[in-house]
């Protein structure tokens, strides 16, 4: 299995327009410290020539451009793409739906909550139903020859934009995690949102050869100490890497081979690659995610 982070950023991306912070402020300078991360996705293929998307980011034209592997190749029009797999509903995991338009082939694979969000909008008509296959997630499935994934429950909440609708209780299907089986076997686990690390989340990740999993915020109230935001990680539907019932100690126990961390916020201090809190991190056996990375399992 061949993977590629398109993106490791959460929502919004690092830097974010509109933040200003210290750590920020050095990204939009191009400090290489501070390196600019688009929001999160990775791309998976079985043979190095058909790939599948794990979320389309907001990004995605910008992160097909840096990757050679997702260039068209064969005349007049043609894509690698030839599968999404969707975890949640999110602004930054499915808006790039609408940079793979028009009259492109290519499977969609989403909970039918995530289909139903899609459906009530209609700019999503650009993806022609004739040409777009959608495909209902409901347990394990093949989204290309030779990759086996099997979805599972990720606690969390509706989207942002339609918390005023639905509330913020969880809502089945809202948020899923992906375990994806090579045909040797190997496994990636790809969890970008999770609001609490319960006991089927743990089983769910157990034995990965790679995980990449939630990793928005260092410490629970970044964003409300550093005056960025008023609310919790987990208020947001993160669970946090430091802290009790975070990332680093709840999943202390269970064993996965590499684990990194994906959809990291701007506000978050360990983006900093000098700082003391990537160290902290990565003292614990973490890395974090950036884009560009290659991995092959
Ligand atoms: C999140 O991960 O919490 C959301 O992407 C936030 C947002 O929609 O901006
Ligand atoms: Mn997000």
């Amino acid at each position: 299995m061949k993977i590629i982070v398109l993106g490791a950023a959460a929502g919004g991306g690092f830097p974010q327009w509109n933040a200003a912070s210290a750590n920020n402020t050095r990204s939009f300078a191009g400090d290489p410290n501070h390196p600019q991360l688009t929001q999160a996705s990775l791309a998976v293929s079985a043979n190095g020539a058909d790939w599948l998307l794990l979320n389309a980011a907001p990004d995605l034209r910008q992160q097909i451009i840096a990757t050679h592997e997702l260039h068209p190749k064969t005349p007049p029009r043609s894509s690698p793409i030839k599968a999404v797999v969707l975890t949640g509903a999110d602004v930054d995991a499915l808006t790039g739906l609408l940079t793979l338009r028009e009259r492109q082939p290519f499977a969609l694979w989403a909970t039918p909550y995530v289909h139903k969000v899609i459906a009530a909008n209609p700019i999503f008509g650009v993806l022609d139903p004739v040409l777009v296959e959608t495909k209902s997630i409901d347990g394990a499935f093949e989204p290309l020859p030779g990759l086996r994934c099997e979805a599972f429950a990720a606690p969390g909440k509706p989207p942002l934009y339609l918390e005023r609708i639905e509330g913020i209780g969880p809502a089945e299907g809202a948020s899923i995690g992906l375990r994806l089986t090579g045909a040797n076997g190997k496994v990636l686990v790809f969890l970008p949102s999770c609001a609490e690390i319960t006991p089927k989340v743990q089983a769910a990740i157990d034995g990965a050869d790679i995980l990449f999993f939630d990793g928005t915020m260092y410490t629970d109230d970044e964003m409300i100490r550093s005056g960025e935001g008023a609310k919790t990680a987990r208020r947001m539907g993160h669970v946090a890497m430091t802290g009790a019932g975070g990332a680093i100690e709840a999943l202390r126990k269970i064993k996965a081979r590499a684990r990194y961390f994906i959809h990291i916020n701007n506000s978050n201090p360990a983006l900093n690659r000098a700082a003391p809190e990537r160290r902290a991190v990565e003292a614990e056996g973490w890395r974090i995610a950036e884009d560009g990375m290659r991995i092959e399992l």
